[in-house]
């Protein structure tokens, strides 16, 4: 299970202080708990893990299993918390390399729906031409464009290639019980579906089919990450004291570096595979706490490749940032550095050591500068990279953005600013309805 460390912020902002929160964090777990905050329509992910049944579970690896054998390549259509979740897991665990590799145990996992690129489509109907693939389609409204669009041309090809009946074998579409196009589409074409409850919003679903069907398509243990997520929702319980429980404690932290006027929290990580989880990480925090004109902005970086880009800024740049670590403790593989005669390199001072060594003094070095450098720092120490400890990761994550929300004084379950663009969208492109928001906005052009 992970374990937190907030020592190295304690020359920036008080323990006492911290400990302080201790009664508005009581305040904001009874919010979560009673469901008496704002966005109380949007709790179903509080007690999920520990809800999830072994039926449900059982269902998905069957669907799972189905795709498996018949395709070699998955695509996820989704965007924002339709699809980061299951990629973030999916590549936290996966191989860096099994896709290049000709005997693969899983399909190749593909992303689209996410980004409305006309040569990423092209490039991936080109690369899909000659490859037995399938479709998972994840829209919770049923209706996100950039989504629907990608599935469009998915479907098309997938049903051109394989014809329609096996087609109908190799699609899935996750999505609401009733509405959206996502579920008419469906229910006319008889695809096997999965349900996003009404109350778990996006980037709350990873839990949910929206992530456990992809994580299960890839060939990775969903009990396992159920597992780990439920122990996480006891270990951050309402009943846990403030001193013990790290959701509260990374919650209140955060809140009050962000009171002392640091704006701005950057994921770090020195493990390449945890890239996308900084990515889910984004959205969650970013979604529910960048509201009423406030909110820490979220900021992710991969060391150590982004020192040589980024760390300048993080040493000497403005002192508005704090950094909270995602520490991998155990790596599954070992590898030694090798004994050079000639040393043309200079590199014999480190002959026979772990690569790991190498990295974890690099991000050992790394914490020290920046606490130098007035970067207040926190770390999450991940044990080793599993579907347990994963799960775990994600349930803190959302637990601490609930109660964090809350301190912050937002709805942390709403996204009212994410429609702004979409209607400037659909009233350049025409869409049935918008007339008068297309003539305005023509006449700001
Ligand atoms: O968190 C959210 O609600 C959003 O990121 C959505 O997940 C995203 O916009 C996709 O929406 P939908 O699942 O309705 O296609």
């Amino acid at each position: 299970m992970i374990s937190l460390n907030i020592e190295k912020t304690f020359g920036f902002i008080s323990k006492e202080k911290v400990s302080a929160y201790d009664a508005e964090v009581k305040a904001a777990q009874e919010m979560l708990e009673k469901g008496t905050g704002k966005g109380n329509d949007f709790l179903g992910w509080l007690h999920l893990p520990s809800f999830i049944s072994k039926e449900h579970l059982a269902e998905l690896n069957a669907t799972a299993k189905v795709l498996r054998d018949n395709c070699e390549v998955v695509i996820i259509a989704g965007i924002g918390g339709s699809y980061l979740g299951a990629r973030a897991v999916i590549e936290a665990l996966s191989n860096s390399f099994t896709w290049l590799q000709d005997k693969k145990t899983a399909p190749v996992m593909i992303y689209a729906g996410h980004n409305i690129s006309e040569d990423y489509l092209y490039e991936l109907t080109e690369y899909l031409k000659d490859k037995k693939f399938g479709v998972i389609n994840i829209s919770k409204s049923g209706t996100t464009t950039e989504t629907a669009l990608a599935f469009r041309l998915l479907k098309k090809q997938c049903e051109d290639q394989r014809g329609k009946e096996t087609a109908k074998q190799v699609i899935v579409a996750v999505t609401d019980a009733k509405k959206g196009a996502a579920r008419v589409t469906a229910d006319k074409e008889g695809y096997k579906t999965f349900i996003i409850p009404d109350n778990v919003g996006g980037r709350f679903s990873v839990l949910t089919p929206v992530g456990l069907l992809p994580i299960a398509v890839a060939g990775f243990d969903i009990e396992q990450l159920v597992a780990g997520a439920a122990d996480m929702e006891k270990a951050c319980g309402a009943d846990v004291p403030f001193a013990e429980n790290p959701a509260a404690i990374y919650a209140a932290t955060r809140n009050e570096l962000y009171r002392s006027g640091k704006k701005i929290e950057i994921l770090v990580n020195f493990c390449p595979k945890l890239h996308y989880v900084s990515e889910w990480w984004k959205q969650l925090y970013g979604e529910s706490e960048g509201k009423d004109n406030k909110g820490i902005f979220p900021a992710s970086v991969d060391f150590s490749t982004d020192l040589h880009s980024m760390g300048q800024w993080i040493q000497e740049g403005e002192r508005s940032i704090f950094e909270t670590v995602i520490s991998l403790d155990k790596v599954d593989h070992k590898l030694e550095v090798p004994f050079d005669e000639a040393n043309l390199d200079g590199l014999n001072f480190l002959a026979g050591k772990r690569v790991d060594e190498v990295n974890k003094m690099a991000e050992l070095g790394t914490q020290l500068a920046h606490v130098d450098g007035g970067v207040p720092n926190m770390r999450i120490v991940l044990p080793s990279l599993n579907e347990y400890n994963i799960g775990g990761l994600l349930y803190f994550f959302e637990k601490a953005c609930g109660i964090s929300g809350y301190l912050l004084g937002v709805n942390p379950f709403n996204q009212p600013g994410v429609e702004a663009y979409k209607k400037n969208m659909f009233a350049l492109l025409d869409k049935p309805g918008y007339e008068e928001e297309s003539k305005a906005i023509r006449a700001k052009l």
